[in-house]
């Protein structure tokens, strides 16, 4: 069972105010597809962007072969894909597993300012010794962490995959100790009965729904079903018709009889959930309410700094590469490409599109 007690205090998180590129003019987001086209095919480059960057970038991505996708299938693409160069839009972790499983590549970020509060809260230095503490169990970590916390796992594992993981480690008499994110740990315990040990982190975005302003737009729509991520609270998880990882959510927006969905997740997602439904309604669930303090309102503001005139900037200067020590990179290898070796085994399908 989820050990509560044994739960160590959250690390305290200073979200940056995030530095976002001011909107631009039509005409000039025009001049910079074009001009990063060319430098795609100079430099061998391909787009790899997560579902909640800007759509200028997932269309962009969409346009020139490359994939827009959650974080499996992220890592997947730039493992298998060709191109000497991996440009990841998203956020420092997918750069970080991108180079941990492609080191001969070089792989550029738009920005190396863009974080996550999951890896921010769940610092090398303070896990391990946990880890440490519980030699007895198996240590789980979302991809959503660093590439020192990666190493010291056994397996890496995303949203898309992490229950039937932790299903399979159940099976084997294993017992867990889960980091960074504590609603998905809790949402992953509560479906497979594991006994699990959680850190406590959780993400700014997905933690900020509300559960009592849900009910009350539930109520307005009844014709509407809710989907939501499992990062979400147990208290919005329990009011889903749906949960799960980002590319499962897609394909529920497109397969489920309903026309209205209310979403709890980064409203990024709404660019390929139109595309892959687009007679249907999409509506962000609520983040306002009691206890509100609505940093991120449904959009992440790490994700947010991906942005066309930044990626541009990277490629015509080289800058933002991202590097990881080769001795972390070879112990991080270990539990990444398990994680991608146990998504074949599954069978898990591939994008959510
Ligand atoms: P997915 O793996 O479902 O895309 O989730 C990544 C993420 O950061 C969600 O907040
Ligand atoms: Fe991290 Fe949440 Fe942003 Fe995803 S949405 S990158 S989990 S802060």
């Amino acid at each position: 069972m989820t050990q509560q007690l044994d739960m160590p205090s959250p690390v305290a998180i200073k979200l940056p105010t995030p530095v976002l590129s001011a909107p631009l003019p039509q005409a000039e987001r025009a001049r910079l597809v074009e001009r990063i086209k060319y430098l795609f095919k100079k430099q061998d480059a391909v787009l790899v962007a997560h579902y909640y960057v800007d759509e200028d970038l997932q269309r962009l991505a969409e346009e020139t072969g490359g994939c827009v996708a959650d974080s499996l299938e992220m890592a997947r693409f730039g493992n298998t894909h060709a191109a000497r160069t991996l440009v990841v839009a998203g956020v420092r972790f997918m750069g970080e597993t991108a180079k941990i499983l492609n080191p001969e590549k070089r792989v550029l970020m738009p920005t190396l300012q863009a974080e996550c509060s999951l890896d921010l809260g769940c610092p090398a230095d303070q896990f391990i010794p946990f880890c440490d503490a519980h030699p007895e169990r198996q240590v789980v970590v979302y991809s959503n962490t660093s590439a020192e916390v990666k190493a010291r796992a056994d397996w890496v594992v995303t949203s898309s995959i992490a229950v039937k993981l932790v299903e399979h480690l159940k099976a084997r008499g294993e017992k867990i100790l889960w980091a960074p994110d504590k609603h998905l740990g809790d949402y992953i315990q509560r479906k497979t009965g594991a006994d699990m040990l959680l850190w406590n982190a959780s993400c700014v975005v997905h933690d900020e729904f509300k559960a009592q302003a849900l009910l009350a737009l539930k109520r307005q729509h009844p014709d509407a079903a809710v989907i939501a991520h499992p990062e979400s609270p147990q208290a919005v998880l329990e009011l889903a018709d749906f949960i799960g990882s980002t590319s499962q959510l897609i394909q529920a927006a497109k397969n489920m009889p309903q026309q209205k969905f209310i979403v709890a997740t980064d409203r990024g997602i709404f660019y390929k959930m139109k595309q892959a439904a687009p007679q249907k309604i999409f509506m962000a669930a609520p983040t306002a309410g009691e206890g509100a303090s609505c940093e991120s309102c449904a959009h992440c503001p790490w994700m947010a700094m991906n942005a066309l005139d930044n990626l541009a900037q990277t490629l015509e200067t080289g800058a933002n590469e991202i590097h990881v020590e080769e001795s972390v990179r070879v112990q991080a290898l270990r539990a990444t490409q398990r994680m991608l070796d146990f998504a074949r085994t599954i069978q898990q399908p591939n994008r959510g599109d």
